[in-house]
């Protein structure tokens, strides 16, 4: 009945643990061994893994710091590949992973987002008519036809959302890009997404707003120490979530609906 578009089967990802090594000397001068320790000396960011996210649906990732989400979300982007387990995606994927992320340096805003849609599969022609569209999304005047090397974090951010949300999105994926820029930005991304959620856009939303999760997001999925903890009705994880971390609902960490009624600043 409900089509998963996103599949994961027992995925774990490690990554090589470097902190053992004692400087290039020592590692140079050890190469034998080191390589032999540079291969057992696995840091597991996931373990064990199991989630799906069905067509259509608004799907919210939630957790500590470190806890394991971006990697979750670089994996679905294929920008990963799983240590072990099986990953199967259908669809386009449109992702905002990191500030910048997929960005030339060398080339302006305008350029990037270009670039960015070609990457993403689209002709040049359909990205260009939507180009002013997306310029006017991210309200960065001037600086558009500025080479993004003089962009803040904030204004990266509004170049990176503006982007993705307006290339006709099949699987969008967000990391975390709620907690950079100024508030009112932030109120026309949720916004967006609210849009995309009622278009039916399949979405994966990682933000530490877990307002905006509940707000957004029919279910979600709560990893601690690299695994997972609980997925479900994203209003009842969210408030597990908090109760566990000793944080009340609505506290000012949990950003997101109140916001988007409070007056711009
Ligand atoms: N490229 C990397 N190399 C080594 N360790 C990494 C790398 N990326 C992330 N990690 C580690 O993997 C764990 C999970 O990271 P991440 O997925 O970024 O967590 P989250 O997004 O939930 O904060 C963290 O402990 C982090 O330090
Ligand atoms: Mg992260």
């Amino acid at each position: 009945m409900r089509e998963p578009v996103i599949a994961f089967d027992q995925v774990s990802k490690s990554y090589p643990f470097y902190h053992h090594v004692r400087g290039i000397k020592h590692l140079l001068f050890n190469l034998p061994r080191n390589v032999k320790s540079f291969q057992q000396n696995q840091y597991e960011a996931l373990r064990d893994i199991s989630f799906e996210v069905y067509k259509g649906e608004q799907f919210g990732i939630i957790g500590h710091n470190g806890a394991g989400k971006s990697t979750t979300l670089q994996l679905i982007a294929g920008v990963l590949r799983p240590t072990s387990g099986r990953i199967v995606v259908r669809g386009r994927i449109s992702p905002l992973l990191a500030l910048g992320a997929g960005f030339h340096p060398d080339l302006t805003g305008r350029e990037n987002v270009i670039f960015n849609g070609v990457l993403m599969g689209l002709t040049r022609r359909e990205v260009m008519a939507r180009l002013e569209e997306i310029v006017e999304f991210s309200e960065l005047g001037d600086f558009i036809d500025r080479s993004i090397r003089s962009y803040s974090n904030g204004m990266l951010a509004r170049l990176g959302f503006s982007v993705v949300a307006h290339l006709d999105p099949e699987i969008l994926l967000i990391d975390e890009v709620l907690g950079v820029g100024d508030i009112r930005f932030r109120q026309k991304c949720i916004k967006k997404m609210m849009e995309f959620k009622n278009n039916k856009v399949t979405m994966v939303l990682v933000t530490h707003s877990v307002n905006s999760v509940m707000q957004i997001c029919e279910r979600a999925m709560w990893i601690e120490d690299h695994t997972v903890k609980m997925i479900g009705d994203s209003q009842k994880v969210a408030r597990l979530y908090c109760e566990a971390a000793g944080v009340p609902l609505n506290s000012q960490e949990n950003v997101g609906m109140a916001e988007l009624e409070a007056p711009a600043i």
